[in-house]
């Protein structure tokens, strides 16, 4: 009975643990599910993560019973023709083969093994793009009056356009999350209620990282904040620094021997300066 139990959970598991998996490996990043309350068939990120590692967890144990059970099917696979034990009989080599070259391709990054990792990647960075991005990572967790002040919002005027919206919350302190729970909102849509789209600051760049930053291309950083990307690539030549809209900023920086957050501070900076680089040229 046992047997026969452990083989059906094993499948039964198995179909499921795929589903979950084929999920998962298009799901988007944390930072961009929980922003915008990244839902599907009803499931949050964390609901299909949940039943992954559960029923990867029923699976391993009913796969360990199976085993058990049918380990006389394997130790016959182990045999040669003389029923001696031979380990490497040509199915198990050709196993062998196949798990050595799935480890090593994909740890050394080879084609089509890393192909299989980048296209999930661009799944993921898409649905950022698709979703929407928050303005900081884990921007959800802050509380109002912390979430204001990082991006620069009047919070009086926040909380203002929140109550004309009919959204109750207790004070300053509730974060994000609370506040967009207790009022079946993404705490994305409650950031455009706080500041509607037409409203956002153009041609700056806030002082926290957006979210992701050291992916973005170039050209998806200025036209997220309406920044003139010739400019923004002037005024990186001017310390010295190679970039085209294409490059991501962690590609630019890499290029500089810098990291993604210099790169960022040193455009922000240039754009907050009067900016020699657009001026018109003295004649
Ligand atoms: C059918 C075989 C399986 C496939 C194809 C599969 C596939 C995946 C994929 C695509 C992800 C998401 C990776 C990412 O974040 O980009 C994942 C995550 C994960 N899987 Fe599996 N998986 C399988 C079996 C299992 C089993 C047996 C377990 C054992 C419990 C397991 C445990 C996990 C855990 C712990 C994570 C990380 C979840 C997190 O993000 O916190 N998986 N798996």
């Amino acid at each position: 009975m046992l047997r026969k139990v452990s083989s059906l959970t094993a499948l039964l598991s198995f179909i499921l643990l795929l589903l979950t998996s084929v999920i998962l490996y298009i799901v988007p990043a944390g930072r961009v599910a929980y922003w915008a309350d990244w839902k599907l068939w009803g499931l949050s990120k964390t609901q299909w993560t949940g039943l992954h590692v559960n029923l990867g967890i029923l699976f391993l144990v009913a796969i360990l019973f199976h085993t058990w059970f049918n380990w006389g099917s394997i130790l016959a696979y182990l045999k040669n023709k003389a029923r001696e034990i031979r380990i490497f009989t040509p199915a198990f080599n050709i196993s062998l083969i196949l798990v050595i070259a799935f480890t090593i391709g994909t740890y050394a990054q080879i084609p089509p093994f890393s192909t299989l990792i980048d296209i999930s990647e661009t799944i993921k960075e898409n649905a950022g793009r698709y979703y929407g991005e928050p303005p900081y990572g884990h921007a959800e967790l802050s509380s109002l009056k912390s979430f204001t002040q990082k991006t620069g919002i009047d919070m009086e005027k926040a909380m203002e356009r929140l109550r004309a919206a009919k959204i109750t919350f207790s004070g300053e302190n509730q974060t994000l999350l609370d506040i967009a729970k207790n009022s079946g909102l993404s705490p994305k849509e409650l950031f455009l209620i706080m500041q509607p789209e037409s409203e956002r600051p153009k041609g700056v760049l806030p002082k926290e990282p957006p979210a992701g930053m050291g992916k973005k291309p170039l050209a998806d950083l200025c036209r997220e904040f309406s920044l003139d990307s010739e400019k923004v690539i002037g005024l990186l030549a001017r310390e010295k620094i190679n970039a085209t809209a294409e490059m991501s900023i962690r590609e630019i920086a890499e290029g500089s021997g810098k990291d993604a957050f210099e790169v960022y501070d040193i455009i922000r900076n240039g754009l907050m300066k009067k900016d020699p680089v657009s001026a018109p040229a003295i004649k």
